[in-house]
C-alpha cells in the first residue's frame, strides 16, 4: 500500500504529482505529501488525511511552486507510526537536502536507527522509511554519486520498497529503486514519470517499464539509466500499456461502490461472451495453458488469496470439488507463507485477486511456483505482478473498481470459478451432460436476475434502516452460501464498521449461540436446495433465544413469515448458482446502512484498495 510518484520534465511538476496522487488514492488515504525541487532548495509539503488536504496546503504556497519542473509524491496507508504530518512523506536527511519517499516496509529499521543515531541522525518521525533518507544521506556524504548511494544504502536494507529520491546536490535527477513493491517508469518526449501503478501516468504516457527487483533507475529530462545491484547497465524493455486513460465517474451515483454493484450484469455478460456460446457448446477457455491430459489427471488444487478474493475462492472449492471430484484446499496467503506447505508440480496452485498486487498473495504464489506448480491466476488487473507470475492468466475483465470495499470483481471471480469449474468437468467428463446444460442456461440468466434485485431496493433500505443502529451482527450460512455469509459480514464490517460475522449455520450451537439474545440481528441466508431445511432449523434455533431475525431468501414457503422478522426475497434461481443472487442484496445492505450512518463508504477508515504490505 501506499503509493508513490515522481517526475522529471518541462511541465509544471506539482499538477502531475497531485493528479498522480489522485489515481493512486485506492491505496491509501491518511496522509500525503510532495517534494518539489524549487530553484535552490527542496520544498516539502504534507499534510494529514486525504489528498485535499494537501492541495489547501498548496494553494498557499502557489508562488513558490509555479517553475518547478521535477520533484516526488506520496499518499500513506499508515504502518510504523500514527497518520499525522511528521509521518507523512516523503521524509527527509538531517539538512533537507536528501528526500525520499517509500512504499512498502523497512523491517530491520530499529537496528538500522540505533546505527544511524550513533552516527548523528536527527530522527523526527516514527515511520521505518526515515531510516532510508538518512541512511542514503550518509552513503552520498561519501560516494557524492545518488544513484550509487541508493544502490549501496538499499544492500542494508531488508524487507520490502519502492523508493524515489531526489538530491539538491543533483538538481535534475530522480533516482528509483525497487524490492517486492510496484514501481514503473513512463516515458515521455523529454520526460519520465514514476509511479506505483498505471492509472497514475496512463494520461501522460502509455510507454512504460516496469522494474524489477534492485534495479535502480536514473532519470534525468534527457535520457533514462537503468542498472542492476551492482552497477551494470541493463536494456531496457520498454513496452507499450494495454491502456486507455479512463474519466472515473460516478454516473451519477453518490457513490463508486453503488455505481459498482449495478454494473455487475454486465460484468457478468461481459466475461460469459466468447466462453459460454450456447448451452450446447463447450466452455471455451484458452487462458488455461495446462494440456488436457494434465487437467484429466490433476488431483490436487489450492486456491491461495486474501479477504474477499478469499471468499469467491471458498466458492470456487465447493463448485471444483462438485463438478470435477477434485480435491481443493483453501487458504489464506498470509497463512500459506510462513509455514510448510505441501505443493508440488502435481498441484495447481489458483491465486485470486482483484488487484494482483496483494504482497500476501503474491508471496505465495512465487513459493508454489518455485516448487514447482503451475500457477494459474484469476484477476482483475492483467497487467499486475500477479498476472506477470502467471503460468494462466483468467483476467475477470470487472473494470476498474474504484470503491475500497469490493463487489463487482467478487462477482466477477466467481463467475470466473464457474467456468473453471464447468471447462475443468466437461474435459474430465465428471458431470452428466444435463446437468451441465442446465447450469450453463441458469448462468446465462444470472444478470437479469440481478437486474430484477437492482430494480426495487425499497425493502433492502427499509432494512437497513431496521437495523443501522445494531453493535453486531450475525450472518448465517449453509453448504455453497457459508461464504456469502463471510462476505456479507465483511462488507458491512468495512463500511458501517459494525462487528459483523459470518457463521456455518451448524456451528452456531457450539458456541456463537450463546451470544443471542433480543438485541443481536441474525440474518439467515436460506436458499432453496439441500441445505434449506437444515439451515431453517438452525435460524428456529435463533428465533428461540429471541434473536432479531432476517432472511434473505427464494423461497416463497409461507412458514417464513411467522420465523422472520424481516424477509428479503430474490428471484428464483438453483442452489449451486445461488451465490451469484444472494450476493447483491448482501451488498446492498451493507451499502445502505453505511450511508445511512454517514459513513465514508467508498474509502472506510483504515484499509486501502491493495495491500501491498505483508
Ligand atoms: C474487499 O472488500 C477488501 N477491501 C479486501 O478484503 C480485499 O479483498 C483483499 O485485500 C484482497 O485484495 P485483492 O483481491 O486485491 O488481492
Amino acid at each position: 500500500m501506499c503509493g508513490i510518484v515522481g517526475y522529471i520534465g518541462n511541465q509544471s511538476v506539482v499538477d502531475i504529482l497531485i493528479d498522480g496522487l489522485h489515481q493512486l488514492e485506492y491505496r491509501g488515504y491518511d496522509s500525503a505529501g510532495v517534494a518539489v525541487q524549487c530553484g535552490e532548495k527542496i520544498n516539502v509539503y504534507k499534510a494529514e488525511g486525504k489528498l485535499e488536504n494537501l492541495s489547501s496546503v498548496l494553494i498557499q504556497h502557489k508562488k513558490e511552486f509555479t517553475a518547478a519542473t521535477l520533484g516526488i509524491g506520496h499518499i500513506r496507508w499508515a504502518t510504523h507510526g500514527a497518520p499525522t504530518v511528521l509521518n507523512a512523506h516523503p521524509h527527509t536527511c538531517n539538512c533537507g537536502s536528501l528526500v525520499i519517499v517509500h512504499n512498502g516496509i523497512i523491517e530491520n529499521f530499529k537496528e538500522l536507527r540505533a546505527e544511524l543515531e550513533k552516527k548523528g541522525a536527527k530522527f523526527r518521525s516514527q515511520t521505518d522509511t526515515e531510516v532510508v533518507a538518512h541512511l542514503i544521506a550518509y552513503k552520498y556524504e561519501e560516494l557524492k554519486d545518488l544513484t550509487k548511494a541508493v544502490r549501496e544504502a538499499t544492500k542494508e536494507i531488508d524487507g520490502a520498497y519502492a523508493l524515489c529520491v531526489m538530491h539538491n546536490d543533483e538538481k535534475d535527477k530522480l533516482v528509483a529503486t525497487k524490492r517486492n513493491a510496484p514501481l514503473l517508469v513512463g516515458v515521455g518526449e523529454g520526460e519520465f514519470f514514476l509511479a506505483s501503478d498505471v492509472p497514475a501516468i496512463i494520461k501522460h504516457t502509455k510507454r512504460a517499464m516496469y522494474l524489477n527487483d534492485n534495479q535502480v533507475v536514473t532519470l534525468t529530462r534527457e535520457k533514462m539509466v537503468l542498472t542492476d545491484a551492482e552497477g551494470n547497465i541493463l536494456p531496457q524493455k520498454v513496452e507499450t500499456l494495454p491502456w486507455e486513460p479512463v474519466a472515473l465517474s460516478k454516473m451519477g451515483y453518490k457513490h463508486f461502490m453503488l455505481k459498482e454493484i449495478h454494473e455487475q450484469p454486465d460484468v457478468i455478460r461481459n466475461i460469459l461472451v466468447g466462453k459460454l456460446h450456447s448451452v450446447d457448446e463447450p466452455i471455451v477457455l484458452n487462458e488455461v495453458k495446462l494440456t488436457k491430459e494434465t487437467l484429466k489427471n490433476l488431483n490436487r488444487i489450492q486456491i491461495i488469496a486474501c479477504g474477499t478474493s478469499l471468499h469467491a475462492a471458498m466458492i470456487g472449492k465447493y463448485i471444483i470439488e462438485n463438478f470435477c471430484g477434485i480435491s481443493v484446499d483453501i487458504e489464506a496467503s498470509s497463512e500459506y507463507i510462513y509455514r510448510k506447505t505441501v505443493t508440488d508440480e502435481k498441484t495447481l496452485v489458483i491465486g485470486v485477486s482483484q488487484s494482483g498486487e496483494t504482497a500476501d498473495t503474491l508471496t505465495a504464489i512465487k513459493q508454489a511456483k518455485a516448487k514447482g506448480s503451475h500457477a494459474l491466476i484469476i484477476t482483475n488487473r492483467p497487467d499486475s505482478a500477479m498476472a506477470r507470475e502467471a503460468d494462466s492468466l483468467i483476467p475477470v475483465s470487472a473494470g476498474i473498481e474504484v470503491s475500497v470495499a469490493a463487489t463487482k470483481s467478487y462477482i466477477a471471480q466467481v463467475v470466473s470459478f464457474y467456468l473453471l469449474a464447468m471447462y475443468m468437468a466437461e474435459i474430465k467428463n465428471s458431470l452428466d451432460s444435463a446437468t451441465l446444460t442446465s447450469l450453463k442456461a441458469d448462468l446465462i440468466q444470472i444478470p437479469q436476475k440481478i437486474e430484477q434485485i437492482l430494480s426495487d431496493k425499497n425493502d433492502i433500505k427499509e432494512c437497513a434502516k431496521k437495523y443501522s443502529g445494531t453493535r453486531d451482527f450475525i450472518y448465517i450460512a449453509r453448504g455453497i452460501n457459508y461464504p456469502t455469509a463471510l462476505e456479507g459480514a465483511l462488507k458491512l464490517k468495512e463500511i458501517s464498521y459494525i462487528n459483523a460475522t459470518g457463521y456455518p449455520a451448524g456451528e452456531l450451537k457450539h458456541g456463537p449461540i450463546a451470544m443471542l439474545d433480543e438485541s443481536m440481528p441474525v440474518l439467515s441466508i436460506l436458499m432453496t436446495g439441500s441445505v434449506y431445511e437444515k439451515l431453517l432449523s438452525n435460524s428456529e434455533e435463533a428465533k428461540a433465544r429471541n434473536a432479531r431475525m432476517i432472511a434473505l431468501t427464494n423461497s416463497k414457503d409461507a412458514k417464513l413469515n411467522d420465523l422472520f422478522d424481516f424477509i428479503i426475497r430474490v428471484p428464483e434461481v438453483s442452489e449451486l448458482l445461488s451465490p451469484l443472487i444472494a450476493m447483491i442484496p448482501l451488498q446492498l445492505l451493507a451499502y445502505y446502512i453505511a450511508e445511512y450512518l454517514g459513513k465514508d463508504v467508498d474509502q472506510p477508515r483504515n484499509l486501502a484498495k491493495s495491500v501491498t504490505v505483508e
